[in-house]
């Protein structure tokens, strides 16, 4: 496993990070302690020293077992600040709406309780809404604080899938450590808009749902028989899966390689962007664990990975 430094902090971190929001309960199936324990061993014994978390995923669940794990494992912990509000594209809210200083306090220390430490190290606002770039100086201001007294190691934001311009205008855009992004073989709108910068700057970015919930690993077959709750019943909904599976076929075609490979491939095209560091990929099983290691390690030319540029689509959230 490789590890790299994230932006401008000291922190390393495996190239793979483990998505912990599948395992929460969330999408349907509830994961015991006892599993996800295993599924963190597994995970932790291959190399992966990275987790991402929410309090909202399960209701703080995640976060509470992360801390017991990491009591006997070095793991770096990337946890979020939910909004008060969820903002949309067409529903812009005020970020006074959504955060506040005392509501972030109050957030915070109750994840460090959970994840039974002195610090988290990554913090990010779980929402925003572009039109917050010109008026979150308060709000950044705070988590600078917040790392300047010890309580964060670093700082960043969590985009939405529905963002449609850079972070070019963010007042104190050089206070962020990192940025969260969705990035995969099908959302590749951070590339026009945010890599460069964040290469400019040495802000690190975390690639999301690399693999589209799964479609580019090929593991969605017929929504049915998603239990109740899992998320892609609605993202995949209508005539949207059967469009997607004709994607990921014809991708496969072009880069004349066997549906067993994409992921691999899928994973690697993110981590050859400029300025990611990381991809956060969920996973549900050991074997899934296994696989997406080795998958780092299978090779692809550079001209096959500058293919990858042309299957953009963007199929709406
Ligand atoms: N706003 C935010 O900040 C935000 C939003 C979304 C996600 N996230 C983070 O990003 C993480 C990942 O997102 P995600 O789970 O939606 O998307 P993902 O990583 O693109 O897809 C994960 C799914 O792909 C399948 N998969 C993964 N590796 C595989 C392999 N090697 N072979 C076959 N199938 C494989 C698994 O499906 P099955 O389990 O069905 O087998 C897995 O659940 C989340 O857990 C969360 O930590 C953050």
């Amino acid at each position: 496993m490789d590890y790299v430094k994230l932006g401008k902090t000291g922190i390393k971190i495996s190239r793979i990070g483990f998505g912990t929001w599948g395992i929460s309960g969330d999408w349907g199936r509830k994961f015991s302690k006892k599993e996800i324990l295993c599924l963190f061993n597994v995970a932790f014994e291959l190399g992966i020293n990275f987790f991402d978390t929410a309090p909202v995923y399960g209701n703080g669940y995640v976060e509470e077992i992360l801390g017991e794990f990491s009591k006997n494992h070095k793991i770096i912990i990337a946890t979020k600040i939910p909004g008060k509000r969820k903002p949309s594209l067409e529903q812009s809210v005020n970020i006074d709406e959504c955060y506040n200083t005392s509501y972030i306090n109050t957030v915070l220390s109750k994840s460090l309780q959970r994840l039974n430490r002195k610090y988290v190290d990554l913090l990010m606002l779980h929402n925003w809404h572009p039109q917050w770039n010109k008026t979150a100086c308060r709000i950044l201001q705070h988590l600078n604080k917040l790392k300047m007294e010890g309580k964060i190691r670093a700082m960043g934001i969590s985009l939405p899938a529905w963002m449609n311009k850079g972070l070019d205008d963010l007042t104190h855009l050089a206070l962020l450590d990192f940025v969260m992004v969705p990035l995969n073989l099908f959302q590749q709108w951070a590339r026009y808009y945010l890599l460069s910068t964040a290469q400019k700057k040495n802000i690190a970015i975390l690639a999301r749902s690399p693999l589209d919930h799964g479609s580019l690993a090929g593991v969605l077959h017929r929504l049915e028989s998603l239990p109740n709750g899992d998320i892609r019943k609605r993202k995949f909904q209508g005539k949207t899966l059967f469009e997607t599976q004709r994607r990921v076929t014809e991708i496969c075609k072009k880069l004349r390689i066997d549906l067993k490979k994409l992921p691999a491939y899928a994973l690697q095209f993110c981590l050859a962007q400029p300025a990611v560091v990381s991809v956060i990929v969920g996973m549900r099983s050991e074997q899934v664990i296994r696989d997406n290691i080795k998958n780092l390690k299978i090779n692809f030319t550079k001209d096959q990975i500058a293919l990858g540029e042309t299957f953009e689509w963007n199929r709406g959230q």
